[in-house]
């Protein structure tokens, strides 16, 4: 399922708090770096904060530059980003800021919450999501229905951090305060719990008058049948992969990566790769990893086309080198078509032998994209 890109943006205090605990809210950025948040903001198609910074800060939530707003306008999108929040009880003041500023607002919630946001005469449109309020039924919900196709999420702790556990968010944009709040009963920016996410890859920092902006990738493959946001930059890597695969008239161009569970990659790899005229992308990737490594039984295959399991060319498709390394998970864009092979099903042989793989097919296209001369002789 697409979902929108998901950016996490926040700002902390050295010992990482949100807030302190005083009636009013903590001031943690420096002017220019409220400036960059707006610019941020201008960018995307919908905010999200949790009902609790609602209730909290009474925010407007807005993009204040008029000339950011004009820009919007010119380019054919509304003047302000959707606002979104999320509440399970309903518990929210029909007076607040956020209802009565800006543009369109959504509110997602339960069954239970959203018979308390109407009867409250909440002025956004409200969706129940059920008995429970699911991230990735939202998510969808957001992208199918809506539209929004980057998603900008400006907390609270609650809220992030339920994203970053779940593996949902693509991207997270920190802002470190030079001040101390030192008080525990103070919201903190994530709480704890399992995270799936990994080690974060540093992408980029920047010091903005007395803060340090830092923006970082969640990179740890998805669990329990999911997809997480690092799935798909793993992918779009291995799409991408494709792309440097010598040209072929009788052979597929793919793209491969191996990655731990914990975010490493253990190697890539991609068709006819270093000279070889016949190497499989896959095949290229696991010879590149010691057999005995112990990470390859929780690490991830991801592919551009889906695991071959017939050929000519070497003794063992790639189906069965993937099961040999003893590799469970596997992701990838592209079923492969009957070019080559007549009904060839890498997916469905490793399914049969334990192995999750997941489809992701909102990649295909990017997979498709060094192959077109092969497809369109088929
Ligand atoms: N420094 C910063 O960048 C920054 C940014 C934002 C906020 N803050 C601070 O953060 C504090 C508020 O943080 P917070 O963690 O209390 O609030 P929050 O994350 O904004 O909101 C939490 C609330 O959101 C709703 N919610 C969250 N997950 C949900 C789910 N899965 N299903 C249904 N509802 C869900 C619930 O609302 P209901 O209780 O209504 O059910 C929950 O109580 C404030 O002090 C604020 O100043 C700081
Ligand atoms: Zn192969």
């Amino acid at each position: 399922m697409p979902y929108p890109f998901v950016l996490l943006s926040a700002a902390v205090s050295l010992d990482g708090y949100l807030d302190d605990t005083g009636p009013d809210r903590l001031l943690l950025s420096s002017p220019a770096d409220f400036d960059r948040v707006d610019e941020v903001r201008a960018s995307v198609d919908a905010i999200l904060i949790g009902a609790g910074t609602i209730r909290a800060d009474n925010p407007r939530l807005l993009v204040n530059s008029p000339e950011r707003r004009a820009a919007r306008t010119a380019a054919g999108r509304p003047e302000y980003p959707l606002k979104v929040t999320v509440t399970a009880t309903g518990d929210l003041d029909p007076d607040a800021k956020f209802w009565h500023t800006g543009g369109a607002k959504i509110v997602y919630t339960t069954d239970e919450g959203a018979r308390r946001a109407r009867a409250l005469g909440i002025a956004a449109d409200v969706v129940s999501l059920g008995a429970d309020l699911d991230w990735r039924p939202l998510l969808e919900h957001l992208h199918d229905v809506r539209g929004v196709h980057r998603l900008m999420v400006e907390g609270g702790g609650t809220v992030h951090t339920q994203l970053l556990q779940q593996g949902l968010a693509d991207e997270v944009q920190l802002v470190l305060a030079p001040l101390f709040v030192g008080d525990p009963k103070a919201p903190r920016l994530f709480g704890p719990g399992g995270y799936q996410a990994g080690r974060l890859r540093l992408l980029d920092t920047r010091r903005i008058q007395d803060v340090v902006l830092m923006r970082y990738e969640p990179t740890a493959p998805g669990a329990g049948g999911t997809a997480s946001a690092a799935d798909r930059h793993w992918l779009r890597l291995a799409c991408e992969l494709a792309a440097e695969c010598p040209p072929s008239r009788t052979a597929f161009s793919v793209g491969a990566v191996v990655v731990a569970a914990d975010g490493t990659e253990l190697a890539r790899g991609h068709s006819r790769e270093a000279g070889d005229p016949v190497v499989h992308a896959e095949e290229a990737a696991l010879a590149k990893i010691p057999p005995a490594d112990p990470r390859l039984a929780t690490a991830t295959v991801y592919t551009s086309l889906e695991p071959c399991t017939h050929r000519a060319s070497r003794p063992h498709p790639c189906a069965e080198l993937i099961l040999r390394a003893g590799v469970r998970r596997v992701v990838t864009a592209w079923r492969e078509p009957d070019t080559f092979v007549a009904a060839a099903d890498g997916t469905g042989m490793l399914r049969e032998a334990g192995v999750e793989v997941l489809v992701l097919g909102e990649y295909e296209d990017l997979a498709k994209a060094p192959n077109g001369h092969l497809l369109g002789r088929s």
